[in-house]
Parts: structure tokens; C-alpha cells; sequence
């Protein structure tokens, strides 16, 4: 079975768990920036991740989801946002609509990853009727979301992630 597991990720936290995911499928899975990936069409199961974007895949990952055709597609994502947040959940059912309907949804990961400091200054200086200014709820979440991914996490991945290949495996 070749797997491509190609991510987008542009702090690094994307980054690290498509490389705990890659730890489930052994080292012959093939793991690119989504930039630098081959063609999905050499592979027989295709995983994605992103960093979420106003509510859905980052520009890189959207367009390369669209390049994929007839494949079982697993979806993983890092997000701001609590992840058993419906934000969390409308990510990725936005993420999943760039993908042709000849594909097959094989599963989805999302969890917290920090947020870029120099974003978080920039809603600090936000005036209070904008709906990214600085309340203390949001800053909670922010200083919540600043731990991870941790390996909490990466754990969690890895256990979402062997359950979807022996799903994957059972169905061929
Ligand atoms: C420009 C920008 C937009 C973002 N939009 C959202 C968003 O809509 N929802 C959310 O929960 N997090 C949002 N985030 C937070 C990132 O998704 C989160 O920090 C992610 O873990 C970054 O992943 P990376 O380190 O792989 O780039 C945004 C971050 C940036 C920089």
C-alpha cells in the first residue's frame, strides 16, 4: 500500500503531526509539504492535513485537495478553536467539500495548535465591537491552544490514525 501523507503548515504545528501520523504507516509512507508533493494519483491512499484559515483549509491545502481524484482520503487539521468546537467541525466539512466526489472521506483528525504571537498582537490592538478582540474568554482559548499540539495529541492522532488504516485495510 503506497500512502501519501502531504500537509500544509506554516508555524510548524501542522507539521508535527503529520509527522506522528506518518509514524502509524511506517516509514515507506511518503510525507511532503503539500507544495512539493508528487501527483496523489501514484498513491493508493492519500492523507492531507492543514492549518485552518477563516473556518477552512489554508489556500495551499485547498488547492491541492482539488487535484485528487478516486482515492480514500483522510483529513487532519490544527486549528485556533477548540477541537470538539463546531467551528472545529464546520473546518473540516469545508475542508472535505474541495474534494472531488470520485473520492472516498476515510476519516478526519483536527486538534489545537498555538497561534502565531505576532496574530495575537494584532487582535490586542483590535477595538471591542471586533469579533477578534481580546476578551478574556479568547484569551484563554489562545493561552489554551499555545500548548499544543502536545503529545497528548500527537497520541491522539496516532490512535485515530491506525484505526482509520485498519478500517482502510479491511474495505480494499
Ligand atoms: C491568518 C490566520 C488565520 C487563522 N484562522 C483561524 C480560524 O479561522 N480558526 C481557527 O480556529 N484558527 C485559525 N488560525 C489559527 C491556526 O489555524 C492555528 O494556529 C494552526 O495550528 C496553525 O498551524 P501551523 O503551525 O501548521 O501553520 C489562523 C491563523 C492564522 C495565522
Amino acid at each position: 500500500m503506497k500512502t501519501l501523507i502531504a500537509y500544509s503548515s506554516l508555524t510548524g504545528n501542522t507539521r508535527k503531526v503529520a509527522a506522528a501520523i506518518q509514524a502509524v504507516f511506517g516509514p515507506a509512507a511518503d510525507l511532503y509539504p503539500v507544495e512539493s508533493a508528487p501527483s496523489p494519483a501514484e498513491y493508493d491512499f492519500v492523507v492531507v492535513g492543514f492549518w485552518v484559515d477563516k473556518g477552512t483549509a489554508d489556500k495551499k491545502a485547498q488547492d491541492f485537495l482539488k487535484t485528487i481524484a478516486n482515492k480514500p482520503v483522510a483529513l487532519f487539521a490544527t486549528l485556533g478553536a477548540y477541537p470538539d468546537s463546531e467551528h472545529a467541525a464546520d473546518s473540516l466539512k469545508n475542508a472535505a467539500a474541495f474534494l472531488a466526489g470520485s473520492n472516498r472521506l476515510a476519516g478526519t483528525f483536527i486538534c489545537q495548535g498555538k497561534i502565531d504571537p505576532r496574530l495575537i498582537e494584532q487582535f490586542k490592538n483590535m477595538p471591542a465591537n471586533h469579533p477578534h478582540a481580546l476578551t478574556p474568554e479568547r484569551l484563554a482559548r489562545y493561552e489554551e491552544a499555545a500548548k499544543h499540539p502536545d503529545s497528548a495529541d500527537l497520541q491522539a492522532a496516532q490512535a485515530v490514525f491506525t484505526d482509520i488504516k485498519r478500517q482502510w485495510m479491511k474495505a480494499r
